[in-house]
């Protein structure tokens, strides 16, 4: 199809009409030219298309369909190809519904463990986040089915989410914010965005030209088109001129006729309107041309998926003792509601209509040989009896093995929780039975991280995420030992939400300052030494691995060049098991702005036999050492030390590093002067060339330190650090000349390019 040549038989009507949808779910058709309109439905994790009434809200019926795991499990499986599986499985249902395109995946980082939405996203790295949406997208795309990249950006909130103003500085949004979307369009072309409620730094997205022109488009090449998220549309001719393509949904033809009387009044450009057209119709005619037809379903095969993906999402977070998995031959109290009624999705949009759904009561059931006992603990709504509790303590006791399933039923789109409190009900029950049984293992089903003031009480703890209809067989494949688990939490488990950095500017209406800046997640604990419940990264097996020193190919490399980093893994235990592992890097000291202690710049799971060991490597591009420099507006390396480390989980204690030295290409040195410290003028590129044999000179004029000083040599060298060398040739009294050092220093910057 000749797009460019269609848009110029189309009228400025017709043209202006397919910038708004058709109800709820569609595009709008042009009969007289033939274009067709096509379906966009939700949604991240499995098809909710209404045939009937529509709503954004999940609240009326949709056609059945698989819910497959949601994002917080998906990404704590760190697997790009466990993602793409899912992805050809979700593509497979929106062709059999005849779907042009699904509005996933969610790629928003968790600002807060608070955010309603965060069982939809996946992580509070953007690595991390970036990899798995670029992974989804990638799956989906490839069966012919677009999707919709969403909300972009800044909408780390449900409170307030149609009005709030997210106040964001540039390097903050850069690499923390923006950076999952800017690998996702990099590395996978969504055919479309969807750009979020929220007003940033004062405009709402929906016409923010800099997100939606100069980020999107010009920085990153994306290439689709972008739609607004549901109502999320204001000035319609300024939305249009900022870049957003097409309103969802419409129930009116107000918008287009504004867009009409632009471009009469010359208030628009009429070849911006032939843009946005002209990227939609891209869109529409590729998936024309290259979907699937007369895809049929199999939804009991996808069920059967379901369960296989769901095994590698759940989080094996303590294991005392080796209480998991457990011997089925003996007998069993399963406690709790849900484990007749699993939670196994959250509420609003993403909500599923799903022809399935496992229990753990009836799976377990079903390998076991053991006696099983059932006693209800608490109410599905997280109430709770004396008398539930009296009978969950009385079958606990029984039991040789006890196993709780309980979680947290607050999870849903438009509504933030207010803490991550468990309810009452739910912690008495935990509580109670494993005092009344010690050693009961404890399977959390939540969309976020919860308090956990049992935790020490449990034998062991399985965090299985909202893993979709057959969540429930995949905990019982992995409470019994069917499958081994291997998945690694996506985000760090605070103790309570005061401990998480946005806290204090968390939750508002209005402005929402995003004043922890880059400081999110792992990165805060790291940096400030705090203990949270459980680490990013975190996550145990049934077998144990040790992990060799890693090796780089180089210990000195130029910005730009890739370097390679590998390592030895081992399955030091008796059964076969999954490892992922993960590969951090920190620049020792950054001249030009604080940065993280180390940020995850890799990962990879490995499957091993027993006694078996493979190497896995990493290669690292110029990006894994860079940071956003608010004076370039761009990506830049400042010359210095990496700490590289392979590492199973983002502990401090736990990391194996080598040091590698970056040369940069990218930085814009200062000139130096006699009032640059020594430090500054010693991490300069080419200083030691020209300086070395003058700072001997001077460390043999320094008055010797001996065993008895009060300072240490090393103090001594740390206070000259700082000293501007014009300052610490006045100390040595004229006995080097300043007109020397200053031509040294002229020498350096003209070695460096700096006049
Ligand atoms: C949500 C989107 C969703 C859309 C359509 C909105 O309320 O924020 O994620 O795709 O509705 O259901």
């Amino acid at each position: 199809m000749n797009v460019k040549e269609l848009v110029g038989k189309m009228t400025l009507e017709e043209k202006a009409s397919l910038c708004s949808g058709l109800g709820w779910w569609n595009t709008k058709p042009v009969e007289r030219l033939g274009i067709p309109s096509v379906m966009v439905t939700d949604g991240p994790h499995g098809l909710r298309k209404q045939a009937g009434e529509g709503d954004h809200l999940g609240l009326n019926e949709s056609v059945p369909a698989t819910c497959f795991p949601t994002a917080a499990g998906l990404a704590s499986s760190f697997d790009r190809e466990l993602i793409a599986t899912q992805g050809r499985a979700l593509a497979a249902e929106a062709q059999a519904n005849d779907v042009s395109i699904l509005l996933g995946p969610g790629t928003n980082i968790k600002r807060s463990p608070l955010c309603g939405r965060n069982f939809e996203y996946f992580s509070e790295d953007p690595y991390l986040a970036g990899e798995m949406a670029a992974s989804y997208i990638n799956a989906v795309q490839s069966e012919g089915v677009g999707t919709s990249l969403k909300h972009f950006a800044m909408n780390n909130q449900e409170t307030a989410r149609n009005s709030g103003n997210s106040v964001v500085d540039e390097r903050t949004m850069h690499e923390i914010y923006l950076a999952p979307f800017e690998t996702a369009v990099k590395k996978a072309q969504p055919a479309t965005i969807m750009n979020s409620y929220n007003q940033v730094n004062g405009t709402f997205n929906c016409q923010n030209e800099y997100l939606l022109t100069k980020v999107l488009r010009d920085m990153w090449g994306f290439e689709g088109y972008v739609m607004t998220d549901w109502g999320a549309m204001h000035d319609r001719v300024a939305a249009l001129k900022a870049g957003c393509d097409l309103e969802m949904p419409s129930m009116s033809t107000a918008n287009d006729e504004k867009i009409v009387a632009a471009v009469k009044s010359g208030e628009l450009d009429e070849a911006v309107l032939d843009r946005s057209v002209e990227r939609m119709l891209n869109i529409l005619y590729r998936w024309i041309e290259t979907g699937k037809k007369d895809v049929t379903l199999d939804l009991a095969a996808h069920h059967r998926l379901a369960r296989k993906i769901a095994g590698e999402t759940m989080v094996l977070a303590k294991n005392e003792g080796g209480v998991l998995p457990l011997d089925t031959s003996k007998s069993t109290a399963i406690i709790g509601a849900y484990a007749e009624k699993i939670m196994f999705q959250g509420g609003g949009s993403s909500h599923i209509n799903n022809p399935y759904l496992d229990n753990v009561l009836e799976e377990y059931g079903k390998v076991a040989s053991g006696e099983v006992i059932y006693a209800k603990g608490c109410k599905q709504n997280g109430e709770t009896t004396d008398e539930l509790i009296a009978e969950a303590i009385e079958a606990a006791k029984k039991a040789e093995n006890v196993l709780i399933v309980a979680g947290s039923p607050q999870e849903t789109e438009g509504a933030d929780r207010k803490s991550m409190a468990l309810p009452k009900g739910v912690v008495k029950m935990i509580t109670a039975v494993a005092e009344a049984h010690p050693g009961a293992a404890l399977v959390l089903t939540c969309g976020a991280p919860v308090e956990l003031p049992f935790l020490d009480k449990l034998g062991a703890l399985l965090i299985a995420y909202l893993g979709g209809q057959a969540a429930a067989g995949a905990i019982v494949d992995i409470v019994t030992g069917a499958v081994n688990p291997s998945a690694k939490l996506a985000e760090t488990w605070p103790m309570n939400h005061r401990q998480s950095p946005a806290h204090p500017n968390f939750g508002k209406s209005g402005d929402v300052r995003y004043e922890e800046g880059i400081w999110v997640g792992y990165r805060w604990f790291d940096a400030h030494d705090i203990k949270p419940r459980f680490r990013f990264g975190h996550g145990l097996s049934y077998t144990t691995f040790e992990y060799s020193e890693p090796r780089v190919s180089a210990s000195e490399i130029t910005e730009g060049e890739p370097l390679t980093v590998s390592a030895d893994i081992t399955n030091t235990g008796s059964r076969a098991g999954a490892e992922i592992v993960q590969l951090y890097v920190g620049q020792d000291i950054c001249r030009k702005v604080t940065r993280p202690i180390k940020e995850l710049k890799g990962f990879e799971k490995v499957r091993l036999e027993p006694g078996e060991t493979k190497t896995v490597t990493f290669t690292l591009d110029r990006r894994a050492f860079a940071f956003w420099d608010v004076s370039k507006h761009d990506w830049v390396i400042e010359t210095g030390t990496f700490t590289v480390s392979v590492a199973p989980c983002s502990c401090p204690k736990r990391q194996k590093s080598v040091t590698v030295k970056v040369n940069s290409t990218s930085e814009t040195l200062e000139p130096l002067t006699l009032e640059s410290t020594i430090g500054e003028i010693l991490a300069t590129p080419h200083a030691m060339e020209v300086f070395g044999p003058l700072m001997q000179a001077a460390q043999s004029m320094a008055p010797a330190t001996g065993d008895d000083e009060m300072f240490s040599a090393e103090g001594m060298m740390e206070m000259a650090m700082g000293i501007p060398i014009g300052t610490a040739l006045s100390f040595i009294g004229g006995q080097i000349d300043p007109n020397v050092v200053l031509g040294m220093l002229r020498q350096i910057n003209s070695l460096n390019g700096i006049e």
